[in-house]
C-alpha cells in the first residue's frame, strides 16, 4: 500500500476519473423520503461539498456513501463496485472527533492498523503527526487537547488508514472561527499532499466555496441536490470573485425562501 501518492499531472487533457457514483439513489426513514432517485458523480481528485439546510439528509448521503446506511433504492459505486459496506478505503471524520480517551494521540493515529492487526508504520504516523503539527504532543490524551488539536488528531487517525476517499461531516463546525479557517487550510494542504478525494459536509456557504471545487447545494423535503455549482474560484476570502461565488449560491437558496 502505498503511504503518500504521487500527485499525478492534472493537465487540460486529462480526463477526471469518477470516484464515486450514486445510481437512482432512493433513502426513506419509515415515512420520511429524504431523497430519491438521486444521481450525483463525485471525481478524482475533487473536494465537493454537500450544502443544505440541517435536515435535508446531507449526512444520510455521505453514511450511504461511507457503506454506514443502506439505500431504500438505488445504490452507491465506488471505483465501479457497488458500496456493500464500510471500508476504511473510504475514511470518515465526524463532527465529534471521538477519541479514544485512554489512547494517547499517537495511539489514536494507530487505531486503524492496530483493530486490523497490522503493524502501524510509525514512519507514515510520524509523518501525519508533523503534518497536522502535532508531533510534540504524541504522548498526551485527548482530554489534555483543545477542540482544534482533537479534530486533527480525527483527521490524522482516519488518514493512518491511507483511505481514497474522505468523507467529512461537518467537522469544523464546532470549532471558533479564527480555528476553522486554520484548518480549512490544512485540509486543503494535506488534499493536495496525499492525492485524496474527499466529500464535505457543511451547512455553511463560506466554508462550502471556500474549500469546495463544486457545491452540490440540496433542499429538504425529499429534493435532494438542487443543483451542482463550480466552485473553483480563487483562495482570497476578500476577492470580488469570492464574494460574487457566495452569492450565486446564496441565491440558489433565497429562491426556495421565496417560492414558501
Ligand atoms: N436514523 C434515522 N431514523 C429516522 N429518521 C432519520 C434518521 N436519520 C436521519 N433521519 C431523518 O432524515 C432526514 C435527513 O437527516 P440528515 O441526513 O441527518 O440531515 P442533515 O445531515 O442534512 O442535517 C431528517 O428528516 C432526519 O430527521
Ligand atoms: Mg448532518
Amino acid at each position: 500500500m502505498s503511504q503518500v501518492r504521487e500527485t499525478e499531472s492534472h493537465g487540460n487533457e486529462e480526463v477526471r476519473e469518477v470516484t464515486v457514483e450514486t445510481r437512482d439513489l432512493t433513502k426513506r426513514y419509515g415515512d420520511t423520503l429524504v431523497f430519491d432517485e438521486l444521481n450525483v458523480e463525485i471525481e478524482e481528485g475533487e473536494m465537493f461539498c454537500l450544502l443544505g439546510p440541517s435536515g435535508c439528509g446531507k449526512t444520510t448521503l455521505l453514511h450511504l456513501i461511507a457503506g454506514l446506511e443502506e439505500p431504500t433504492d438505488g445504490g452507491v459505486f465506488f471505483e465501479d463496485d457497488r458500496v456493500e459496506g464500510p471500508d476504511y478505503r473510504r475514511g470518515v471524520v465526524f463532527q465529534d472527533p471521538h477519541l479514544y480517551p485512554w489512547r494517547t494521540v499517537r495511539g489514536n493515529v494507530e487505531f486503524g492498523p492496530d483493530v486490523r492487526g497490522e503493524k502501524p508504520d510509525s514512519e507514515h504516523v510520524d509523518h501525519l503527526l508533523r503534518m497536522i503539527g502535532l508531533e510534540e504532543f504524541e504522548d498526551a490524551k485527548p482530554g489534555e487537547l483543545s477542540g482544534g488539536m482533537a479534530q486533527r488528531v480525527s483527521l490524522a487517525r482516519t488518514l493512518a488508514n491511507d483511505p481514497e476517499l474522505l468523507l467529512l461531516d461537518e467537522p469544523f463546525s464546532a470549532l471558533d472561527a479564527m480555528t476553522q479557517m486554520k484548518l480549512q487550510d490544512e485540509l486543503l494542504a494535506l488534499m493536495g499532499k496525499l492525492d485524496l478525494t474527499a466529500v464535505f459536509v457543511t451547512h455553511d456557504i463560506e466554508e462550502a466555496v471556500y474549500l469546495g471545487d463544486r457545491i452540490a447545494v440540496m433542499g429538504d423535503g425529499g429534493e435532494g441536490i438542487r443543483k451542482v455549482v463550480d466552485a473553483d474560484v480563487d483562495g482570497d476570502r476578500d476577492s470580488e470573485e469570492f464574494a460574487e461565488k457566495k452569492r450565486e449560491v446564496f441565491g440558489l437558496f433565497k429562491e426556495e425562501i421565496q417560492d414558501d
